[in-house]
């Protein structure tokens, strides 16, 4: 397991105790809101540009190849696209490693490319997010290059460096001692998600400085203002060119604890042999909160309602709250819900989403809720969600909970034709470096991050080399766009008939939305359009038993001879104003007029 999947255990185990404060629908956007921001409750698709469209034939992904596909994207019914990044890197961590904030990575293309697909995709109506890294750059960027080289240099302070403690110091923990340098030690027991001590040496200075990922990614020192000017300037050199916003990475680490204090073991050892902790002192610390309400004022001086998306892996909704700014709503726009999509017990259980869902309605002071079922971090949602006998179905179920609710919706390259998670079997194949020095216990992310699978042809359409940067999935022959696309009852023609009926039913694209039911088995919500009070139901077997719902049941008004009009369904559900009968794994949407 990767360290931070480790973490959502962590986190998870912390939504299992979310209450569900109040059952009542999210109150309906207020008037002065009536004018909903673009981002409000639409459609983000995110790419891996490695693995997306390979245009040159090097068996990398690109810019241009991204370019190519969009009618696809379009099709589909896709708001905006996040690039993971693109910027010139060394790509130890594929991209997440960044060397220059302002250009593109030759082998993704040139900024000329960028300007192409950002027209191209403007043109189709599609917005273009950058990835910005935030919390480190790469240890090949200029201002680490210049801060290596001494302690008095003026970018001496731009990075977390620490003189460590001595090596004779009392009370050392083994992830100190067996990191001695010149008679020193690091200053206490944090560890890198990626492995080992979080502290690397450099002699130069004989100090120590921080990572909280790999050695190569040195964390920036946030408590020097240079810093946040400087990554301030970078944000605006992409906003003046016109992007729509940001996804900020790994967001809740920016700081650290100034006493440096050692994290509390939690137990059991990582993937890597160090002691798991619990990383209350270098995570979700408050001080990050004053630099957050300072980005979105300066993000939101643009026209255009940029956005800011985080990557905000949390404990619980109320944590979450906090970053969008509690009821002021003065911080991130889009924090990602990742304790739907990614908590600890997560299982194809109604009685595990209903309350988690029914927490981001109402525990959000109103906020949209944006939810994410897979990532290029994380193993696919139907092999986390599915059962292995009716996985396509439960993908159908995931996909109608991350559509149909009130939420922004983000989905994953691959995701929408149920791309399966292909871990390599052997150490010699992994590209991730976690995955090679975590192995087995780590097998790395390159199984979620596969090329995408476009047609049954060679490469799956992604390129004309045989030689990909990691092996097409032979599963493609059967799950791709060209014949999913063909195929009326396919995963992918569910999303799409899914986002087309999100914009075009207004109780779907404005609606409140109401958790009804207790069953441990139906997961049903209501969406109520407040302006005409016409009413979407989704109801979805997650059992292998036929189930009957009396639709009237969910409607607190009962009106006498209530009819009921199918939307959309996946099975045979036949279907009268007093009884939808659900097949196993079925799923049901109707009017209720
Ligand atoms: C989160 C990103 O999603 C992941 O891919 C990356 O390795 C880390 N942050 C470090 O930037």
């Amino acid at each position: 397991m990767l360290a931070w999947k480790r973490r959502l255990s962590i986190t998870a185990a912390m939504a299992c105790a979310v209450t569900a404060q109040g059952q009542g629908a999210a109150p309906a956007r207020p008037a002065s809101q009536a004018a909903a921001p673009w981002w409000s409750g639409a459609f983000l698709y995110e790419i891996y540009p490695r693995s997306f469209g390979d245009s040159n034939g090097d068996g990398v992904g690109d810019l241009p190849g991204i370019t190519q596909h969009l009618d696809d994207l379009k099709w589909l019914g896709v708001d905006a696209i996040w690039l993971t990044p693109s910027y010139p890197s060394p790509q130890i961590d594929f991209g997440y490693d960044i060397s220059d904030y302002e250009a593109i990575d030759p082998q993704y293309g040139m900024m000329a490319d960028f300007a192409a697909l950002q027209s191209a995709a403007s043109s189709r109506g599609i917005r273009v997010l950058m990835d910005m890294v935030l919390n480190h750059t790469s240890d090949q960027h200029a201002w680490f290059k210049e801060s290596a080289t001494s302690r008095t240099n003026p970018k001496a302070d731009w990075y977390v460096w620490n003189d460590g403690l001595a090596a004779t110091a009392p009370g050392l923990l083994s992830v100190q001692k067996a990191n001695v340098h010149d008679g020193r030690v690091p200053p206490n027991n944090w560890t890198s998600l990626f492995g080992g001590s979080a502290w690397t040496w450099v002699p130069a200075r004989r100090q120590f400085y921080y990572h909280k990922f790999y050695v190569q990614q040195p964390d920036l020192n946030w408590r020097n203002p240079a810093v946040e000017r400087a990554m301030f300037d970078v944000m605006r050199f992409w906003l003046d060119r016109g992007v729509a916003g940001f996804r900020l990475d790994a967001i809740p680490t920016l700081f650290e604890d100034p006493g440096l204090r050692n994290e509390p073991e939690s137990g059991g050892i990582d993937p890597f042999g160090a002691p798991n902790l619990r990383h209350i002192y270098t995570e979700n610390l408050d001080e990050v909160h004053g630099v957050i309400k300072r980005m979105r004022a300066m993000v939101d001086g643009y026209p255009g309602n940029r956005v800011l998306v985080g990557e905000t892996y949390l404990p619980d909704t109320a944590a979450l709250d906090k970053w969008y700014g509690g009821a002021a709503q003065d911080e991130l726009h889009l924090p990602m819900d990742m304790l739907v999509g990614f908590g600890a017990g997560a299982a194809y259980r109604a009685d595990y989403f209903r309350p988690l869902l029914r927490a981001a309605q109402t525990d959000l002071h109103g906020a949209m809720p944006l939810l994410v079922f897979d990532n290029h971090d994380q193993v696919r949602s139907i092999d986390r969600f599915a059962d292995g006998v009716h996985d396509r179905a439960i993908a159908k179920g995931i996909a109608a909970i991350l559509l149909l609710s009130r939420a922004t919706a983000l989905t994953y390259y691959g995701a929408p034709i149920g791309m399966r998670t292909a871990t390599p079997t052997r150490r010699e194949d992994v590209r991730d470096p976690i995955g090679i020095s975590g192995w087995p216990r780590e097998k790395g992310r390159d199984g979620e991050r596969t090329p995408m699978q476009w047609t049954a042809g060679a490469q799956a359409g992604f390129s004309t080399s045989t030689q990909t940067w990691l092996p097409v999935s032979p599963d493609h022959v059967t799950i791709n766009v060209a014949t999913e696309r063909a195929d009326p009852a396919s995963l992918l023609n569910w999303h799409h008939t899914l986002i087309a009926l999100r914009r075009s039913e207004p109780a779907l694209s404005r609606g409140t939305m109401q958790l009804v039911g207790t069953d441990p088995d139906i997961l049903a919500w209501k969406r109520r359009d407040p302006q005409t009070g016409a009413t979407v139901l989704v109801a979805i077997n997650m059992s292998g038993t036929s189930r009957t719902i009396d639709p009237a049941d969910y409607d607190p008004a009962k009106r006498p001879g209530q009819a009921v009009h199918t939307l959309a369904q996946t099975g045979g559900a036949s279907v009268s104003a007093k009884a939808v009968v659900l097949s196993p794994y079925d799923i049901w949407v109707g009017k209720v007029m």
